[in-house]
């Protein structure tokens, strides 16, 4: 099984792949790991891959251009198409059932975010499968990378010793109020725009939008959130943009 792990950090993945268990799969050739670097595909000509929000707030997005394009390269010289997955707190919770559904395929691609995560025009252009690790937030989408492919190759014919020991695995969840979307520059990108709202200037026209964005998102992806008892819940989604006091800071 091949994974393509599309990064700013590729450096992180190269102790965890020469250890342990992954390191005796990769030389039987179970499993083929390959790095690439989105700041090797900038057009930027300081070679920044991130950029401040559109509408204000903490933090840098991850630009759409270097993602787009290196994830288009590494598919043009890939020998069979995979699954595209997007790691962020906002996707699926990844259980065993998804664990095993991934299994089956051939070839994964995994795109790590960082900072306050991706240009949605990310998601809105390469379509990928969104997974969460679990109802927590991550400095980056590489350790969420790493436990998904831990994971996965644990299903993989020849990996384990004992193949009965995958089988007998278990897993808990937690839960929070889901983020708007972010764009950064630039502001119009192969047909798809940002939103007017966020170039208006007008702040509580922003926080307003947001605040709609979140509670539609949150109702859409985790209705779950919404019926749980007060005291578990937050007071609902930040969405001034400059004060986030439910948030790990920036990352
Ligand atoms: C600080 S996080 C950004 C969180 C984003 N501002 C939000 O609230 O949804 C930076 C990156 O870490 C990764 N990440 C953080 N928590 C994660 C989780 N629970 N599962 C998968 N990836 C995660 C994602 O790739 C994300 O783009």
């Amino acid at each position: 099984m091949r994974f393509d792990v599309l990064t700013l950090f590729p450096g992180m993945f190269r102790g965890y792949l020469g250890e342990s268990l992954l390191q005796k799969a990769i030389e039987a050739k179970l499993v083929d790991v390959r790095l690439h670097d989105y700041r090797q595909w900038t057009d930027d000509k300081h070679h920044r891959v991130d950029d401040r929000p559109f509408g204000g707030g903490p933090g840098m997005v991850i630009k759409v251009q270097p993602v787009v394009d290196c994830f288009e390269q590494v598919e043009r010289e890939a020998d069979e198409p995979g699954e595209l997955i997007l790691l962020t707190p906002q996707g699926r919770t990844l259980d065993q059932p998804l664990v095993e559904r991934l299994a089956r395929q051939p070839r994964l691609t995994l795109l790590c975010g960082r900072y306050e995560g991706f240009d949605e025009r990310v998601t809105e252009i390469l379509r990928p499968t969104e997974i969460s690790i679990g109802d927590y937030i991550l400095n980056g989408g590489e350790v969420a990378a790493m436990v998904l492919i831990d994971a996965v190759i644990r299903l993989i014919p020849g990996v384990l010793g004992d193949e009965q020991s995958s089988r007998d695995d278990s897993f808990s969840t937690e839960s929070r109020w889901l983020e708007f979307p972010q764009y950064t520059r630039p502001r119009e990108y192969r047909g798809h725009e940002v939103p007017d709202v966020l170039l208006s200037g007008d702040h509580p026209a922003i926080a307003r939008w947001r605040e709609e964005q979140s509670r539609q998102r949150t109702q859409q992806r985790r209705a779950d959130l919404l019926s749980r008892p007060a005291e578990n819940q937050q007071d609902g989604p930040s969405t001034d943009g400059l004060h986030h006091p439910q948030k790990n800071n920036p990352s």
